[in-house]
């Protein structure tokens, strides 16, 4: 069978709050990156033609290398099959199903990594996805509630049976949030026993972290979510060191700061942007030598232009945060 993408693809992760188009915007313009999904959107409230369900599923740029997210709940198929229909003219690479998501909101009401309890049903989502849905259909998991290596492969081979092109595998538990470190095994073990690519995901943070995943777990794709918001940089970065050992990368913090907040206002509904800058920034402010003290800056400002005042006058007093170079 054809492979979906090129050996060693390099993901941006779905992320609620995250993975918007500014995100994406400014990902894409460092490079490197190969895949990148959009935010979680609802089956359900997309049809209803809820306002947010629609831009979050906006997929530029690039929309040919984009993966739309989606969530339904157990028991609920149809919205997500006339979801994929309406989609079908995006214009996207093509849409993956949320089983891996642990937010009790989602969960509780049967939704993300509750599908790991009701294999069968999953397997005619995917079956019946399959059949309105002519592009790639992925999914993204979670290990589920306990350490059942057979369970989960049992449970995937499912899935692919059903007719998924591609899975990514964020291996903790559902319970786990990020707690304890993601167990590469398991991404190792499904990759050897499925005859579609395992995409794995969780806790890259550097190129060294890569290369210990690709040399040790053999994913088809490695999936990058925090890091991505933390330093939009990585994927040029990763593919960079790859192609040279001494290879480094200078970044001016505040005119990438001030890219993504020009993206936030241009892109992003105004009731949405403050929020999604906080986001942004909780990760962002790490590469400060006072990480603490303008993280607590950034998510107090009431706006995005008290933001920009509060990078500038913290870069007056710390000038030599303004520029770093990243090798690793
Ligand atoms: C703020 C936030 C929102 C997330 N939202 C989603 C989501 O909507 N769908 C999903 O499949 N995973 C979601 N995740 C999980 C990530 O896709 C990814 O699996 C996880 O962050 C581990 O990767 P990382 O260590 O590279 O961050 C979210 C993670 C974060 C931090």
């Amino acid at each position: 069978m054809e492979r979906p993408f090129p050996p060693r693809s390099l993901f941006l992760a779905p992320m609620v709050e995250l993975s918007h188009k500014p995100l994406r915007i400014l990902a894409r313009e460092f490079g490197g990156l190969d895949i990148a999904c959009t935010e979680m959107a609802s089956a359900s409230l997309f049809l209803s033609g809820s306002a947010d369900e629609l831009w979050y599923l906006d997929p530029e740029p690039e929309p040919e290398r984009t993966m739309l997210q989606f969530y339904t709940m157990r028991g609920r198929t149809g919205p997500l099959l006339e979801a994929l229909e309406r989609c079908a003219d995006l214009g996207v690479m093509g849409a993956d199903i949320n089983f891996g998501c642990a937010a009790p909101r989602i969960s509780r009401a049967g939704g993300g990594v509750a599908w790991l309890e009701d294999p069968s049903g999953a397997w005619s989502l995917v079956a019946e996805a399959r059949r309105v849905w002519p592009k790639l259909l992925s999914a993204k998991l979670r290990i589920g509630t306990e350490e059942d290596y057979p369970r989960l492969r049992d449970f995937c081979l499912g899935l692919v049976d059903a007719g998924l092109d591609f899975l990514s595998l964020h291996p903790r538990l559902s319970d786990e949030k990020f707690r304890r470190k993601s167990r590469w095994d398991f991404v190792a073990k499904l990759a050897a026993d499925l005859s579609v690519p395992v995409v794995g995901n969780g806790d890259v943070r550097s190129y060294a972290d890569y290369r210990e995943r690709v040399e040790n777990y053999s994913p088809a794709g490695i999936m990058i979510g925090r890091e991505a918001a933390r330093r939009p940089w990585i994927f040029a970065l990763i593919r960079g060191r790859e192609a040279r050992a001494d290879f480094s990368l200078e970044i001016d913090l505040l005119a990438t700061a001030e890219r993504m907040l020009d993206l936030l206002e241009e892109h992003i509904p105004p009731k949405h942007r403050l929020e999604r800058a906080r986001r942004f920034f909780a990760y962002y402010s790490d590469n400060f030598t006072f990480a603490h003290h303008i993280k607590w800056r950034l998510q107090n400002a009431p706006d995005l232009g008290a933001m920009r005042a509060s990078l500038k006058s913290y870069l007056a007093e710390v000038p030599g945060d303004r520029k770093k170079t990243f090798s690793d």
